[in-house]
């Protein structure tokens, strides 16, 4: 079958390795500071800061005109969210998304943290959108198809009654940042396109404890949960050759 996905070779591997493991690191760097009464637009300078330092660029600043360095989306923001005055509260969830691009390759990766004291559903929800990355993982196999990952997350989320963003999916990257295929978190009744050696990609599954349903703030970027539901997600780089899956962010 025909595709437009690009296939990368060893060296293009050995760039998209350093890029994943640098944008880990930024997560990790940024961990710690996520307490009570750090506004977001704080944690957006921290992050600015150590990637620029260490010779990276941040991918999302100025992307078709997305004006921050990170994405931080709190409680019952899918994704998208805009770094600004908000300070987070004891029982806030927090994703922060970060992407870098390091020697002209990009590496994608977001964690959801809790913040002082969370409900047990915030918990929970947390928990199940990590495992469902996993999962998602856990599905990919050389020449295998992309329609096995949102099939296998499906499967797993539906036993918790959570359920899994429809309106925003993961994507082909490498030396862009979102190219072909659009990786589905749910079960669209389809294979897909084949998963090839030489292909880099996203799995970045948005959980809601609500209904799925999304909507798009009127900044233009921001995209929340229609219901006011929380939203959970976690999302690694993969890349795939003849007889491994790695993950490049982990
Ligand atoms: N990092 C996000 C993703 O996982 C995309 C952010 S684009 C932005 O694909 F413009 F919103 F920053
Ligand atoms: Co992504
Ligand atoms: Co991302």
């Amino acid at each position: 079958m025909k595709h437009n996905i690009k296939i990368c070779d060893k060296n293009d591997l050995e760039k998209m390795r350093k890029a994943g493991r640098f944008a880990k690191m930024v997560l990790d760097y940024i961990e710690p500071y996520i307490k009570i009464d750090i506004t977001t637009d704080e944690l957006n300078t921290l992050c600015h800061d150590f990637i620029v330092s260490h010779g990276a660029v941040s991918a999302t600043l100025n992307y078709n005109g997305f004006p921050k360095s990170i994405c931080t989306s709190v409680n019952d923001v899918i994704c998208h969210g805009i770094p600004g005055k908000y300070a987070l509260k004891s029982g806030d969830i927090i994703n922060v998304d970060v992407t870098v691009i390091l020697d002209g390759w990009h590496g994608d990766t977001s964690r959801t943290f809790l913040v002082g004291n969370c409900s047990k559903l915030a918990q929970n929800l947390i928990e199940i959108a990590k495992r469902s990355l996993f999962i998602g993982i856990d599905a990919v196999k050389p020449y295998g198809h992309f329609g096995d990952i949102g099939k296998a997350i499906q499967k797993f989320v539906d036993k918790y009654g959570f359920s899994i963003v429809r309106d925003y999916c993961g994507h082909g990257i490498g030396n862009i940042f979102h190219s072909a295929p659009n990786v589905l978190h749910y079960d669209a009744g389809e294979k897909g396109p084949q998963i090839l050696p030489g292909m880099f990609f996203t799995i970045e599954p948005m959980i809601n404890a609500g209904s799925h349903k999304s909507k798009l703030l009127k900044d233009g970027w921001t995209v929340t949960t229609t219901d006011k539901s929380l939203s959970a997600q976690f999302e690694h780089t993969i890349a795939v050759g003849e007889d491994f899956v790695e993950v490049l962010t982990l």
